[in-house]
């Protein structure tokens, strides 16, 4: 969603601001802003649209400062525009200030800012922060802005800057990250480390209800209740060159051909060949009562991350005894659920910052479950909300339509799946069959990303169709969701997936020679079944794509088109199958011209309800 960056050091704030919101673009938004103070005044340039376009604009004048903060804006509170583009600021443009988040009272307090003389020039919510702010100020930008946030409700991560204060920046977090970024004679805040990795990666993560005062050099932290806290600088493994495109069209196909080597960072060290089991450092602590003794598994987690639990649920049903429930974060947090001490809630989330599966983890905590993550930002809200759990280690995830981490959390979940067989009744050999098919796994996607062009071609012939169905049953499944989900967000063709089973209850209506179906029909318990699905789509006039087994030469029968990937275990193989799929959704995207690392409408990390 929105992204947010803070420059204070000894270069001009410019270009280091620009890049930055570069480096925030993968998250989503549709204008765009920067101010800078500059000899005690401000130079503030907004507009809707790209950065690039901020940066044409910005060019055509020589900003100097050396303090300066940035801001993309994802619209929720007035459509894009200059005037609801960030920076916003107070009546005299003393005060400049960016933020990430909802100020849910925005509307009383207006009122009641208005009737004290305030004049409001945006639709936006975060508007009346810059006035609070001015209304608080009695010389102390901190005190200031303390005072604001104590009168607000919502959710904030937000940088201030006034012409008065021109070595200072101040910012504060509720509900919305921020972090701190600490270099040589400069500081940098941001809402994720991409937006300054390359000047620094010494990093301090605030927590809720943080604000932080920093200059050039130094930085203090206290929090809205008014005690002194002392947080440290920590160094992150994560690498700048990960966020560059390296000669790939796209992040999201950079990230589908890094797949086997994100399985490879997945499961290093994590796998005991030997044993047949699966081990993870971050599970120590509650490895008695969060994975022996569990009897009752909750996942939560939105979007694609929830597609990679509702696989887990047929993986861990293999695998274990446990009762597995795996639920739509924004569903579970307003619904009763069975949820009790001794449950154990599992977040799933590559952002870790998602604003459902927060809301919905804090209801679980105060029901008394355990909280454990699967999280790929390290330092991110769930991984700090969470008792233990476990990193994805995936690096930068850009493209807005998620691939290595979803890959990524398949891969994991089937560990933590075996992890609780081992202790309980899954035999060593059939542990050691798990391990051998999880480490082929970066095989078998090498097996399939070769087929690239073959893809692409497919894609070339299906790509001007206006709606697609995807089926897939058991394991298979929750890929033909994901496969839908993929299609929709990078080409915005209207696609659905369903259980194979449910088509014949009302899917197949739909069915003619212009609404193409994908099949995964993978070897397993249930091919048979999905066979007869595709005869019945087939006499329909249907056109099919079939995702299928190599070696499988009587699907071609049946299919149009048909896309091999490799023979392993029935539960790994929608592992290979769903690569296939996210290259099919972004070849269609290709060829429809879309903007595929940024979709429109879409965020990357959605910390809104
Ligand atoms: O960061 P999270 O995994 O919590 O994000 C959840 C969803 O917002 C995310 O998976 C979304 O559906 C992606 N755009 C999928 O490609």
């Amino acid at each position: 969603m929105c992204g947010i960056i803070g420059y204070i050091g000894n270069k001009p704030a410019t270009p280091i601001l620009i890049e930055g919101l570069r480096r925030l673009e993968y998250r989503g938004y549709d204008s765009a802003g920067i101010a800078v103070i500059e000899n005690d005044a401000v130079c503030r340039v907004r507009m809707p649209g790209k950065v690039e376009k901020l940066a044409a604009k910005i060019a055509q004048h020589q900003f100097e400062g050396t303090i300066g903060i940035g801001h993309t804006r994802w619209a929720t509170h007035g459509k894009p525009s200059e005037a609801n583009a960030h920076p916003h600021a107070n009546g005299d443009e003393s005060i400049m200030l960016i933020h990430n988040g909802i100020i849910e009272n925005h509307q009383s307090l207006c009122s009641q800012l208005t009737g004290r003389g305030y004049h409001f020039t945006s639709e936006t919510d975060t508007e009346v922060m810059a006035h609070l702010i001015d209304d608080a100020y009695r010389g102390d930008l901190v005190q200031a802005v303390k005072q604001a946030l104590g009168q607000v409700t919502g959710t904030y991560g937000l940088v201030v800057m006034h012409t008065r204060h021109p070595d200072q920046l101040v910012a504060a977090r509720r509900g919305s990250p921020m972090v701190l970024g600490v270099g040589d004679g400069e500081m940098l805040l941001a809402s994720d480390v991409s937006a300054f990795l390359r000047l620094t990666n010494k990093v301090v993560y605030l927590e809720d209800d943080d604000i932080v005062s920093v200059t050039t050099k130094d930085f203090t932290i206290d929090t809205l209740a008014g005690e002194q806290v002392q947080r440290d600088a920590e160094p992150i493994e994560w690498q700048d060159n990960a966020a560059d495109l390296e000669g790939f069209p796209h992040y999201m196909l950079k990230e589908i051909f890094e797949q086997p080597e994100t399985i490879t960072n997945a499961i290093r060290g994590r796998l005991v060949e030997s044993e047949g089991m699966a081990h993870f450092g971050g599970l120590d602590d509650v490895l008695e009562e969060g994975m022996k003794a569990a009897q009752h598994l909750v996942i939560i987690s939105c979007g694609t991350s929830y597609y990679a639990g509702l696989y887990a649920r047929y993986v861990f049903e293999k695998l274990t005894d446990l009762i597995v429930e795996v639920e739509i974060a924004s569903e579970m947090r307003y619904r009763k659920t069975n949820i009790r001490p001794g449950t154990v809630v599992l977040a799933i989330s590559q952002s870790g910052e998602t604003a459902d599966t927060v809301a919905a983890m804090r209801e679980a905590e105060r029901k008394g479950a355990l909280l454990l993550g699967l999280v790929n930002v390290v330092g991110s809200t769930i991984s700090r909300m969470t008792k233990a759990g476990v990193y994805n280690h995936g690096g930068p995830e850009i493209g807005v339509a998620s691939t290595k981490i979803f890959i990524s959390q398949c891969c994991i979940l089937a560990m933590m799946a075996l992890l609780h067989g081992r202790f309980n009744h899954l035999s060593v050999t059939d542990g050691m069959e798990v391990v051998n098919g999880l480490m082929r796994l970066p095989d078998h996607i090498h097996r399939v990303l070769k087929e690239a062009n073959h893809i692409h071609a497919i894609a070339a012939k299906y790509a001007q169709a206006n709606n697609f169905l995807f089926i897939g049953r058991k394991y298979n499944y929750p890929m033909a969701l994901e496969g839908a989900l993929k299609l929709k967000e990078i080409s915005y063709i209207h696609a659905e997936g369903c259980a194979a089973g449910e088509m014949k209850h009302g899917f197949i209506a739909m069915i003619d020679e212009n609404f193409p179906t994908v099949c995964l029909a993978t070897r397993d318990t249930t091919y048979e079944k999905t066979v007869s699905n595709m005869q019945e789509i087939k006499s329909r006039n249907g056109r099919i794509i079939a995702i299928a087994t190599e070696g499988d030469d009587e699907i071609g029968d049946i299919a149009d088109d048909v896309i091999y990937t490799p023979a392993t275990l029935d539960f790994l193989q929608p592992i290979p199958a769903v690569v296939a799929l996210q290259l099919f959704a972004y070849y269609c995207a290709m060829e429809r011209g879309c903007d595929i690392d940024q979709p429109r409408n879409l965020a990357k990390s959605v910390t809104v309800e």
